[in-house]
């Protein structure tokens, strides 16, 4: 039987293209084993008993609701880096242009086109236009995935000052990471002395607000302040003060609701940062490969409600997989079940993140429907796939 594939959003033709014959593309959500999204809010959405994954061609997650998911057993992904490069580029071409009037001196060319003299008119009417350059300004940086740090790499070639801060910073990206960006530990830290600030966290309880009076006000006067990540990161209340006084000296949001287009000295761009054709090509086919792998071989990469968990491809007779709360106890209880019916476990994998686990049971011979009845009854298992 087919696997069938739901796209919530349009989804690049090059990522479908890597769903073999075993998948089927189905307009019909409540039949789906899996969900392809881009922005579509999943929050009111009925989650059927048939979806397994979901997977996000992008970044952020807060289109779809992660609790309710992992409490189903629906494994949900996003494609971290895909689009990296695509708002990297973004956010600098949005730095340049706040620290140059560039947009100010286009308007004055068009609008003295008639101009026989336009020449001479522009040299004298150019000191309007100057700006600033960003070589030797400090830039901060909040929040260094891999956004950030390449935000931070390409700021740094360009000879700014970076500094960054990420108390969460992995290994992989530290690895990625100019030795010239500077760490910080607080957030305050890069507020007394940046003259640019971008942000590059999630949305979540906790980061929802986060620029709000009581940082605006340990920032340097006139501050640039770069929003890539999500609108509600930001007081908007606070931040329409902290323009109106001159404390922060611009904004650079990309995305538009009626605050943010009515706020004076911002610029709106209609969430642009990885809109790109590669943006969205990268994305699909990294969601295309973590649903395959999950729906194939029952391996988890890149989630964000349960724990990555990799068997790799699995050579022996069988392989089941369990999602299940992570409590004490369940382990046993399944190893116990195996062993009662003489099946023999070749390789396991178990991981735990928050309340949630998943193990990967690599078998040596066929495991009976009963037995596989039985493990779904144990208390806190949520979920249990017969892969092979
Ligand atoms: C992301 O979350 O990856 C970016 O904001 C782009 C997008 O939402 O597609």
């Amino acid at each position: 039987m087919s696997i069938k594939v739901n796209c919530l959003n349009p989804i690049a033709a090059c990522g479908l293209d890597m769903l073999s014959d075993q998948y089927e593309i189905t307009e019909n959500t409540a039949e789906a084993q899996a969900i392809l999204v881009r922005s579509a809010v999943m929050h009111d959405m009925e989650l059927s008993d048939n979806l397994l994954a979901v997977a996000r061609a992008g970044a952020g997650v807060n289109n779809i609701p992660l609790d309710k998911c992992a409490e189903k057993g629906i494994v949900v992904f996003n494609t971290p880096g895909a689009n990296a490069n695509g708002v990297k580029e973004l956010v600098i071409a949005s730095m340049l242009l706040a620290a140059r009037d560039i947009t100010g001196g286009i308007q004055w060319c068009k609008e003295n086109k008639d101009d026989p003299d336009i020449a001479k008119s522009g040299e004298k009417a150019k000191k309007a236009y100057a700006g600033t350059e960003i070589k030797g300004k400090k830039l901060g940086i909040i929040g260094l995935g891999a956004i950030g740090v390449q935000v931070a790499n390409a700021a740094n070639r360009l000879g700014m000052d970076v500094y960054g801060c990420d108390p969460y910073l992995s290994v992989e990206h530290a690895l990625n990471m100019s030795r010239d960006v500077t760490m910080v530990k607080t957030n305050e830290e890069l507020y007394e002395m940046c003259d640019y600030i971008t942000v590059h966290v999630p949305l979540l309880d906790s980061t929802k607000g986060m620029f709000n009076k009581a940082a605006f006000d340990k920032m340097k006067d006139g501050v640039v302040l770069l929003n890539f990540s999500r609108d509600t990161l930001v007081n908007e209340d606070d931040m329409k003060e902290a323009l109106e006084s001159g404390k922060v000296g611009k904004y650079i949001v990309d995305f538009p609701n009626p605050t943010t287009v009515n706020l004076p000295n911002t610029t709106v761009t209609p969430h642009l940062g990885a809109s790109t054709q590669e943006s969205e090509d990268n994305c699909a086919k990294m969601a295309v490969h973590e649903i395959r792998d999950f729906m194939e071989n029952g391996n988890i990469k890149n989630s964000v409600n349960y724990p990555n968990c990799d068997a790799g491809v699995c050579s022996t007779e069988g392989r089941i997989t369990v999602a299940h709360k992570n409590v004490p106890n369940m382990l046993s209880q399944f190893t116990t079940l195996f062993s009662k019916d003489g099946v023999n476990i070749e390789n396991m994998v178990n991981k735990s993140r928050g309340d949630y686990a998943y193990s990967i049971f690599d078998v040596c011979s066929e495991v009976k429907e009963s037995v596989i009845k039985d493990l779904a009854a144990i208390d806190g298992v949520i979920r249990v796939r017969v892969i092979k």
